[in-house]
């Protein structure tokens, strides 16, 4: 499998970080292929535990080639903020490359995000990040953003600011901000070009080469389907794909060069923000999985919300992403419940229905569920298949039915180590997601 794209397959938050970070293990090259510091990626191993914002969750492996990629948006002050945590933290750093193509987070797109958030109200709040993501893939979309490769080019630049000031003056009078100084902007800019300048870099001959050489190549995503751009809780998403067709446009390789979509899923259900989240749980339950769980935005901080597992929305992302195979994680915070439930439809007006609605019509649904037996056994320190309980090996066999994909890995706690893998089938005579 040389190249993998690890994808979100829930609302975010799956474990991706984590994932990531066992697997660059082995990999050459990891690429972050959309969106920004709105990233929250937790990864716990021997060089401590980091949030990561931006930086892909290969970074511990000095080997393995950083990249962040072209359909990524990045905020130069606190990419530099970041690394300067993880060099504090022993890492060298050599191996990160930037796409020249990605485009800037500039200091007005977080202040443009709050403004804007703050004029929705109630259940409008799209309970964004705040961290600019919207309004940087907005001046993209309009073709007046800027990239990080303007950065390194002074008269380009400055003709490219000084063009697209007027504009971006006129979306800040609006939300009754006061304007850019175009001067001290460029200025900034010329300071990050010179901090940054040797790692932007054309990204296309870097990633043909390694897909081509037979590399062993990950594509690390951020956020996860239900907030797509496209296929997510519109308007409540981010501005970008996460999902796994994403990766493609996003990193900068053909479709056929993906040999495997590894979707991470957590066990039950977690969202941070507004918007439709069938299974959410709002009793004693919902709070025990918040608590267990530690359940805490990695970027803000924000109690999520928690709920039991959506076997709807996972059929749904399987299909829209193709997964070859899933990382189930963090089945450990289940351990101590003596039943669990799983939504295997919703209601929709007296109806059953087993297909995910849009925005209006999922705010309404009903989740319906069964019930299955916990375990009410420990399980963090399991490392093979067949030393897990047989309850929880029933519960996961169901996920997988329902996600039409065999599990590959079962996480049972956030350090490196605390995985379950089975990427080789046949071995233990099983195989996962068809065998009882
Ligand atoms: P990401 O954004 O998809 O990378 O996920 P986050 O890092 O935002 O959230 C996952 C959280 O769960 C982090 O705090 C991880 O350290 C933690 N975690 C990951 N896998 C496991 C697991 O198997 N068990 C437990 N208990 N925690 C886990
Ligand atoms: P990782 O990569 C969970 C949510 C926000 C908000 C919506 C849009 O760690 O899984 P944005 O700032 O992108 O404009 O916010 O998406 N959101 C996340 N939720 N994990 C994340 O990242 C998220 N990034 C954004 O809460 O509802
Ligand atoms: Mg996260």
């Amino acid at each position: 499998m040389p190249v993998t794209a690890v994808v979100g397959a829930q609302w975010g938050d799956e474990g991706k970080g984590r994932v990531v970070d066992y697997l660059a293990q082995r990999a050459d090259m990891v690429v972050r292929f959309q969106g920004g510091d709105n990233a929250g990626h937790t990864v716990v191993n021997d060089f401590g535990e980091f949030a990561l914002h931006m930086i892909p969750s290969g970074v511990f492996n000095p080997d393995t080639v950083c990249i962040v990629g072209a359909g990524a948006v990045v905020n130069p002050a606190n990419l530099l903020a970041e690394m300067k945590t993880l060099r504090d933290a022993g890492l060298a750093l050599d191996n990160l490359r930037l796409a020249r193509r990605a485009h800037v987070v500039l200091p007005q797109h977080p202040q443009l995000d709050a403004l804007a958030e703050a004029a929705r109200s109630g259940a409008d709040k799209i309970g964004t990040t705040k961290r600019g993501i919207g309004p940087t893939y907005a001046d993209k979309a309009a073709r007046i953003g800027l990239r990080l490769g303007d950065l390194t080019r002074p008269e380009w630049l400055e003709r490219r600011l000084r063009q697209t000031l007027p504009a971006r003056n006129r979306a800040l009078a609006e939300l009754g901000a006061p304007p850019i100084d175009g001067d001290a902007l460029i200025e900034r800019c010329l300071a990050w070009g010179d901090a940054l300048g040797g790692r932007i870099v054309d990204t296309v001959p870097l990633i043909r080469d390694a897909v081509q050489g037979g590399r062993r190549v990950l594509l690390e995503g951020q956020l996860g389907v239900m907030r797509d751009l496209d296929w997510g809780i519109y308007p409540f998403v981010t501005s970008s794909n996460p999902a796994a067709g994403g990766a493609y446009s996003g990193a900068g390789l053909p479709p056929n060069a993906i040999d495997t979509v590894l979707g991470v899923v957590k066990a039950y259900s977690t969202a941070v923000g507004g918007g439709p989240f069938p299974c959410e749980l709002t009793d004693t339950d919902g709070a025990r999985l918040r608590d267990v769980g530690k359940e805490y935005g990695a970027t803000t901080g924000r109690p999520r919300r928690c709920g039991w597992f959506d076997g709807v929305s996972i059929g749904y992302a399987s299909w829209l992403n193709g997964f070859t195979a899933l990382a189930v994680t963090k089945l450990d915070v289940l351990d101590g419940f003596e039943e669990i439930r799983l939504c295997t439809g919703y209601r929709l007006d007296g109806q059953t229905i087993d297909h995910l609605p849009d925005t209006p019509d999922l705010e309404r649904v009903e989740p319906i569920y069964e019930t299955w037996p916990g375990w009410m056994t420990p399980t963090r320190d399991v490392r093979t298949w067949r030393e897990l309980p047989k309850a929880a090996r029933a519960y996961l066999h169901r996920i997988a039915e329902l996600a039409g994909a065999p599990i590959r890995y079962v996480s049972v706690g956030p350090g490196r180590g605390e995985l379950v893998v089975l990427d080789t089938y046949g071995v233990e005579g099983l195989t996962p997601g068809v065998e009882r």
